[in-house]
């Protein structure tokens, strides 16, 4: 039977620590001079983005061709939904060409949801409104698992995610992720950018979560202004945000030695980043990046490998053996 990615929570922490150990091999697999296995010959992933996206859609199409399976991407702008097709006629079109897996960015919440109602192809959402982006939140994952050495889990971490929560599906995907991790998780921002309804610790106080003796939180994470989902002025203005949101000079100064700066990009720079990132040692956005393509292979992977066990698709180099007898 078919499986598709929707959302952090029907993946749950198995499935995220699941996904989080697949990405140890697919990295491994990226840091090779050919970086291309064999696993999903065979296999064909179309991306379906009727939003804008550089990182997520670039790095799927990367994944899927790193395991060899063929890529179909398809241009909103240049497709027969300018001649009045429908959402849904569109995807059993394309469907009917042979496709095993859907990836979909859309500004409609629920829209991958739709879509994999409609097809007996995987979807992945690679996007949805302001509702989710899962595999945002698992790279995010991955880069703090990495970066802090913590491949059995975040107890005890706290993560402090800061700015336009409101708008963020970013913020609503990564924070679920977190907490099926473990980690201790707080929003920050002014009382007009957070949803109204929330379950989680809140404060407008950045410089308390920052502090200043060291004792900080252990991940700051920035999010974008999200200036093109605001129908009214949130805030009264840009430099007043960054005053009070913003990671200025004098904040990152306070900055826990230990603490990881991420953002899931694109950075309003001036704005929520105020800040020569290559001055920040604890930014790890780049690597956010980076590590955006082994979980992405990671997911594709799971969604379409008959094997549960990588090791049958890809030959395991001894370095990644030894690296998993290690872990606890
Ligand atoms: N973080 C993120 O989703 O970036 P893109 O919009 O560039 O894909």
């Amino acid at each position: 039977m078919k499986r598709s990615l929707l959302s952090i929570s029907e993946l749950g922490s198995d499935g995220v620590q699941r996904i989080l150990d697949l990405a140890d091999t697919m990295a491994e697999v990226s840091r090779r001079p050919n970086p291309k296995v064999p696993a999903l010959r065979g296999k064909t992933v179309c991306s379906v983005f009727f939003e804008d996206s550089t990182r997520t859609r670039l790095s799927f199409e990367t994944a899927a061709k790193r395991l060899s399976a063929d890529t179909m991407t398809f241009a909103v702008s240049q497709s027969s939904l300018s001649k009045g097709e429908s959402l849904r006629d569109t995807i059993e079109t394309i469907a009917a060409m042979g496709v095993d897996a859907f990836v979909i960015r859309h500004s409609s919440t629920g829209a991958p949801w739709l879509v994999d109602g409609w097809t007996k192809a995987s979807v992945v959402n690679a996007g949805d409104g302001w509702h989710a982006h899962p595999t945002q939140a698992l790279l995010d994952m991955y880069t703090v698992r990495t970066a802090l050495n913590r491949p059995e889990g975040f107890d005890g971490l706290r993560v402090a995610i800061v700015g336009d929560i409101k708008h963020s599906r970013v913020a609503r995907s990564t924070t679920a992720a977190f907490k099926a991790m473990g980690a201790h998780v707080t929003w920050v921002a002014p009382t007009t950018l957070m949803p109204p309804v929330v379950d989680e610790a809140v404060t407008d106080r950045l410089d308390d979560v920052i502090g200043t003796d060291g004792e900080g939180v252990d991940i700051l994470y920035m999010l974008r202004m999200q200036n093109e989902r605001m129908t009214e002025a949130l805030v009264p203005n840009l430099r007043e945000y960054t005053n009070r949101f913003g990671l200025t000079p004098a904040r990152a100064a306070r900055l826990a030695p230990h603490t990881l700066v991420m953002h899931p990009g694109p950075v309003n720079r001036g704005v929520e980043i105020a800040v020569d990132l290559s001055e920040l040692p604890g930014a790890v956005i780049n690597q956010q990046v980076t590590n955006g393509i082994s979980v992405r292979m990671a997911v594709l992977y799971d969604l379409l490998s008959a094997n549960p066990d990588p090791t049958s698709d890809i030959e395991i180099t001894e370095a990644v053996a030894a690296a998993r007898t290690e872990q606890p």
